[in-house]
């Protein structure tokens, strides 16, 4: 800390933040003590106002140095500017901590890398994340539930007989069992959880907000799935602890809420164990690191709400039909003709007796989605029901049509992956944003441009044009038949064997 500055509410957020990832021994070094005139009493009311402030956090011991890092007092060596001060010195103080044994923590091992240089050798390394190891130990992979037994523990410097936490390891088992990259290995009779659903504290670490139901990567240990928040149920205030609403995250925001993944990943709670229960969050597009989480305990739901299993399938239903189920997602600006093609190209795929139900913003936002506004947030969670009652159509057999805005891009990804890439089609209506304005059919840009909406997209709110859209049409410069005709030929011309 600085000592002209004291606590301030970065000191909170750091000082919770290793509370949180479990730090329990803390040592305070109040640094330019030069700048203070080494003066004893500023030393001890900032340590008294950190003691205070550590009150509600689960640390062990505080150890408080003042230092000057410049002028080097109490840095190796006892400072005669601070006789006040009884030791130890910072360097004297980290170099005779007690090192915590490794604990008695469960055994994982995450699989990182599959290691097969020739046919008579396949083993799987990564790194022990905690427990022991042992030759001869019967290990279970996770997902599969397969067992095997440990034959070899190869290693850079050979073989060993067992190994502690922290050592990079081979292992080699006694016989062929499917494992791949992200698998985790524990003891066979210590499997960990896996599950789809859980509550974390998340700290976002972005400037571009955390939305819910907007989806991201996550990575936990070597595992990924796609996740979203599915309910932010309170932030935490850095200073007074106090438990807050809120919508959406910000950066350096401490909050707890509800993620759901695509598929179910070998957790534990945090506290239980710092590699299956940490995991960071991942933006689809730029790859930046965005949030960072801790689980605190899967949900009951997640356990307890099992899938359907039901005797007539999608498959059924296209055979009926005579073709294949698709959702066809339309996306541009607001007056591109999104609507027009939409409802034309239903028309004539209708006159080809095919079966099919156009979704469009405007209506669907009289009804299922009357709750929702223009705001970000708003517009994700749109898109996110948009996707899913798309799903259940496509399911049902029909051939789906969406018009809607849906002007980002991670949202448009979410709905293809939610669809099924071979399923989705997504035309771009790229007509430009001054012909769109020109026609204005619902004057929304003319009250845009008067201030008087927000967030129209295209003025004040953006559009992210898409980068491999099965097809484009530009309403400017084609005529609708035309485009309908190029869709419904291309429609045709995916061979539907049923
Ligand atoms: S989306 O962005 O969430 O995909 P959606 O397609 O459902 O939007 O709704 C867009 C329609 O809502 C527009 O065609 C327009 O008629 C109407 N609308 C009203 N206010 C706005 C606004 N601020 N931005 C965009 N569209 C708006």
């Amino acid at each position: 800390m600085d000592a002209r500055q004291g606590v301030v509410t970065q000191t909170r957020r750091h000082a919770f933040l290793a509370s949180l990832v479990g730090i329990r021994h803390v040592v305070l070094a109040v640094n330019k003590m030069d700048l203070v005139g080494y003066d004893k009493k500023v030393f001890d009311t900032i340590v008294a106002d950190f003691t205070r402030v550590a009150k509600s956090l689960a640390l062990a011991s505080i150890t408080p140095i003042p230092v000057s890092a410049l002028k080097g007092d109490n840095i190796t060596e006892r400072s005669a500017r601070i006789p006040w001060h009884p030791g130890p010195t910072l360097m004297g103080c980290l170099e005779t901590l007690p090192v915590a044994t490794p604990s008695q923590n469960a055994t994982v091992f995450p699989v990182q890398w599959v290691n097969r240089p020739n046919a008579n050798f396949r083993g799987f390394s990564g790194t022990l994340a905690s427990g022991r190891l042992t030759v001869g130990d019967a290990l279970r992979v996770t997902a599969s539930g397969q067992t095997a037994t440990l034959a070899q523990i190869v290693t850079a410097d050979g073989q060993l007989k067992a190994a502690e936490a922290g050592a990079a390891l081979t292992l080699v088992l006694d016989k062929e069992v499917d494992i791949s990259r992200g698998d985790v290995l524990t003891p066979a009779d210590a499997p960990v959880e896996m599950t789809d659903q859980f509550e974390a504290t998340l700290v976002w670490l972005h400037d571009e907000p955390g939305l819910v139901g907007r989806s991201y990567e996550l990575k936990l240990a070597s595992q990924w799935a796609s996740a979203s928040i599915t309910r932010l149920k309170y932030r935490i205030d850095v200073n007074t602890q106090a438990h807050e609403s809120c919508g959406q995250l910000a950066l350096n925001d401490i909050s707890v809420a509800n993620l759901a993944l695509s598929k179910p990943l070998a957790c534990a709670p945090y506290e239980e164990s710092v590699c299956l229960g940490g995991f960071i969050l991942v933006d689809r597009f730029s790859h930046a690191t965005v949030g960072a989480g801790m689980i605190r305990h899967s949900l009951r739901r997640a356990r307890n709400v099992h899938r359907q299993a039901l005797s007539i399938t999608q498959v059924d239903r296209e055979r009926l039909n005579g073709h294949r189920a698709k959702v066809i997602w339309f996306t541009g600006l607001s007056g591109s003709g999104k609507s027009t093609i939409a409802n034309a190209l239903e028309k004539e795929l209708h006159s080809q007796g095919k079966r099919t139900y156009v979704l469009d913003g405007d209506n669907v936002r009289q009804g299922l989605n009357k709750d929702l506004g223009f705001t970000e947030a708003d517009r994700v969670e749109n898109i996110r029901r948009i996707a899913e009652v798309a799903k259940l159509m496509m399911d049902a057999g029909l051939i789906v049509i969406t018009a809607f805005i849906s002007p980002f891009k991670r949202d448009r990804e979410m709905a293809r992956e939610l669809i099924g890439h071979v399923q989705f089609l997504e035309v771009y209506v790229s007509t430009p944003l001054e012909v769109c304005e020109q026609r204005d059919v619902k004057g929304l840009y003319k009250q845009a441009r008067a201030g008087k909406i927000p967030n129209l997209t295209g003025v004040n709110s953006p559009y992210e044009v898409p980068d491999a859209a099965e097809f484009e049409a530009n309403a400017g410069s084609e005529s609708v038949e035309e485009i309908v005709r190029r869709l419904a030929e291309l429609v045709a011309s995916e061979k539907a064997v049923l």
